[in-house]
């Protein structure tokens, strides 16, 4: 019996010491473990303490120097937690007892103060810590590769490990972070649900060809069928998997049945494309949306877009403004220029016709039918319209089987209902469609890009059953950061960049 009653007396103790303990797992002998972890918690960020409106007698703070200066009777320290791009001060004074930790908190070591929350007397800063108590955690050895002067991106990259201690890499993921809340109030908002498409699929969503293949059979040794090529049946799943490229023919499935859909997730792509705007893996937001025409689904493109915008401008008005100072000295006049005008909408049809009277001599000659390259699409929102453009009715031959072929085409100028949204300084952000949703049609699609209906027999079955008008799209999440920060390569604005010959971390 005696164990048990200790373990609670324990219990009770940390519950009375515990300010707030009615937030913690005290019914357990770990109860005193856990209330310790829990004042642990009630540390200030150095966002809130920088923006505190009165000074305070006790304030707790964790994280890691930036930098140290040593005065004769007292040391500075600039303390950053990722909270927000400043750090704050912490003066220690060399009377402190702690004062001898000083020595060993050197830039990316990570420390904890108590002290007093005090206006500053320097300029720069409202706010200072004059510490009482100072522990150094971790100390970070001669090695730590971010020192105080610039490093390039590509040196950056090499350590994408330690980036986002930077302040450029800080900034960039907490306004990727804040983005994609606020793509979730977007679509909840307007009361659109969230699925879940799967990341493995066995069909392939833009007929293109370029995916990851996923196997557990053995590649030095697979089993192979009558005719002696590798045979599927006995691989994990039954049958050839992949990576997904897109959630959109799953997402179709939701519209039809709830309506207002939208996925987001990571989605993955065998090109071997070697530019900045390209990655193998990247995460895409796909809204599919049930009675919903190609001009629907330009509004929403452009609703969505300027809604991410807007509240980039509004929750991370500190992390822009570094942007502004250090990346890309035009990006608040654009990104507030892009707010205030509509976005302007051109046929593919007019698109050709503009690039072709443009007196530019294009690396890619354009004639009706053919992709409109990087060029081409940077020309007509950069130069042309100089303001984000959606291209629509593409050459039916050039897009993807799913979407809806337009009537009263001339003969050999078939067309189709898609979108492409194009912006200035990184091209396509978004691409979409109406989709066809007559059952003949589709399959006319179909066997106009060779693809088996027997791999689409479900998609073909929403056709069968209560087919309706619908239309989607999907943002590259990280190209529209780029666009909100001003980042000029894919790979600084996802964690862990895939493109081909790179998967490290
Ligand atoms: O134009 P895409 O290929 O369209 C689709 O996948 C459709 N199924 C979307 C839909 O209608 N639901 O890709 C959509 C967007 C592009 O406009 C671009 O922003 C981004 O995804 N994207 C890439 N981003 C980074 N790296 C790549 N390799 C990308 N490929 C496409
Ligand atoms: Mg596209």
């Amino acid at each position: 019996m005696r164990g048990p009653v200790a373990a609670l007396k324990i219990v009770g103790l940390a519950r009375a010491s515990c300010r707030r303990a009615e937030s913690c797992i005290c019914l357990q002998p770990l109860g005193l473990f856990l209330c310790r972890k829990y004042q642990l918690m009630s540390r200030t960020l150095v966002k809130a303490a920088l923006n505190a409106t009165a000074p305070a007698d006790t304030i707790f703070l964790q994280g890691w120097v930036r930098t140290r200066r040593d005065a004769k009777a007292f040391s500075f320290i600039e303390l950053n937690d990722g909270s927000c791009l400043k750090g704050l001060q912490i003066i220690i004074d060399a009377t402190l007892p702690d004062y001898a930790q000083v020595a060993r908190a050197g830039t990316g070591a990570s420390v904890e103060v108590h002290g007093k929350l005090v206006a500053s007397k320097g300029g720069g800063q409202k706010w200072e810590v004059v510490a009482e108590k100072f522990t150094v955690l971790g100390e970070a050895d001669a090695t730590y590769p971010l020192q105080k002067k610039g490093h390039t991106l590509e040196f950056l990259r090499e350590i994408a490990h330690l980036r986002p201690r930077s302040n450029l890499f800080g900034a960039v993921f907490r306004v990727r972070s804040r983005l994609a809340y606020a793509v979730h109030q977007f679509f909840q908002a307007k009361e659109f649900c969230y699925v879940h498409t799967p990341i493995i699929t066995a069909s392939d969503a833009e007929g293109a060809g370029d995916m990851f293949r996923v196997t557990t059979l053995d590649l030095a040794t697979p089993p192979k069928n009558e005719q002696g090529e590798v045979d599927h049946r006995q691989d994990f799943f039954g049958k050839k998997a992949f990576l997904t490229v897109s959630g959109q023919l799953e997402a179709e499935i939701f519209a039809t049945a709830l309506s207002n859909v939208y996925t987001f997730g990571p989605t993955f792509r065998a090109e071997n494309s070697h530019t900045s705007r390209h990655a193998s893996e990247f995460w895409m937001i796909e809204p599919e949306v049930a009675f919903c025409d190609l001009a629907g689904n330009m509004d929403l493109a452009e609703e969505f877009v300027k809604y991410l915008i807007r509240d980039a401008i509004q929750h991370c008005a500190g992390d822009l403004e570094f942007f502004s100072k250090f990346v890309d000295p035009e990006l608040l006049t654009r990104l507030n220029f892009v707010l205030d005008r509509p976005f302007q909408r051109c046929s593919y049809t007019a698109a050709v016709e503009i690039l072709n009277n443009s007196g530019k001599t294009w690396e890619h000659p354009v004639a009706w039918g053919d992709n409109l390259q990087s060029e081409h699409e940077r020309y007509l929102t950069e130069e042309h319209f100089k303001c984000p453009v959606t291209v629509f009715n593409y050459p039916r031959a050039i897009k993807a089987f799913y979407m809806r072929q337009n009537e009263g085409c001339a003969a050999g100028r078939e067309t189709v209902a898609a979108m492409d949204l194009l912006v200035p300084g990184i091209g396509e952000i978004i691409g979409g469609s109406q989709r066809e949703e007559r059952l003949e049609q589709l399959r006319a699609g179909m066997m106009l890009h060779h693809l088996e209906e027997k791999n689409y027999w479900w998609y073909l079955d929403l056709r069968r059953y209560g087919t309706v008008p619908h239309a989607g799209f999907g943002l590259g999440f990280e190209r529209m950061l780029m666009f909100i920060t001003g980042v000029a390569n894919i790979r600084d604005v996802i964690p862990f960049a895939r493109t081909p010959g790179t998967a490290e971390f």
